[in-house]
């Protein structure tokens, strides 16, 4: 099962700190997806690269059969952990584990920037039954807010050589070159994520590439991140928007 090098390793080790430290996905987020793709009771929803299961778990009050797919061992052993009630299986995008339009809607959190986008839309498109929706979600900070701005910087967030997610025009183009989706809709929501010092180390320390660092880089980092934050309350808020982008199988 292949991915990508810096997503393999990471996760397989920082998925009890993903876990702890990274957001969840705001309710109207949800219903958007949920809404918009009809899942529900009698439905069968996938959620791919499900990671610890963020998003796995708002599927489940749906009704909705829910599969979990990810490909990295440590991840689906947190999942399986913290959210009762889903088929978890191993797999990847761009080698779905499914039959042909044997699904009615594929959620993509916080991954989709992993994928061979082109493989991927063409393995999803094999899956989903006619009509069936896809909808890709991801969080990000909010960088307005000069101490996260600040954040990014010591994380050295916009200068990693890796697959990111970026905002703009292109996941339209992704999807609109493959030819099997209507065109790409998008929305918008905050998402508020409160935390304390400890989760946002978790945060930072569950972060692809800074959890392949050596032990010694890691930890200046996390000096740094308690010092920035050293007179915050004990509860702070860290801002992130959550970008929601759906579309449908032709
Ligand atoms: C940032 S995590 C997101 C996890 C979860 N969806 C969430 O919202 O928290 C990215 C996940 O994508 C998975 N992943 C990376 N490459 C993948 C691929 N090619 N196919 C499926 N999953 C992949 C990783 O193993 C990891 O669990």
């Amino acid at each position: 099962m292949k991915i990508h090098d810096t997503a393999a390793q990471a996760y397989a080790v920082a998925s009890e700190a993903y876990e702890r430290g990274r957001p969840s996905y705001p309710g109207e987020a949800v219903a958007c997806v949920v809404d918009e793709l009809g899942v529900g009771p009698s439905t069968t929803v996938v959620d791919l690269a499900a990671g610890t299961g963020k998003l796995t778990r708002l599927l489940v009050p749906t009704g909705a059969r829910v599969v979990a797919v990810e490909p990295v061992t440590a991840m689906r052993t947190t999942l399986v952990a913290v959210v009762p009630g889903v088929d978890v299986v191993a797999g990847t995008a761009e080698a779905l584990p499914l039959a042909p339009e044997s699904v009615h809607a594929v959620t993509a959190a916080q991954a989709f920037h992993w994928f061979d986008r082109g493989e991927a839309l063409a393995e999803i498109a094999r899956v989903l039954g006619p009509n069936g929706g896809l909808a890709m979600l991801w969080n990000q900070r909010d960088e307005s807010v000069p101490w996260v701005a600040r954040l990014n910087d010591l994380m050295q967030w916009r200068t990693q050589p890796i697959p990111q997610y970026v905002d703009g025009l292109d996941w339209a183009e992704s999807v609109a070159a493959v030819d099997a989706f209507t065109p790409l809709h998008h929305r918008q929501f905050a998402n508020p994520h409160e935390l304390d010092v400890e989760s946002l180390v978790d945060r930072v320390r569950s972060t692809s590439y800074i959890a392949n660092w050596p032990e010694p880089r890691q930890a200046t980092l996390v000096d740094q991140v308690r010092h920035l934050v050293a007179g915050f309350p004990e509860r702070f808020t860290l801002p992130h928007h959550t970008d929601v982008f759906w579309c449908h199988r032709r």
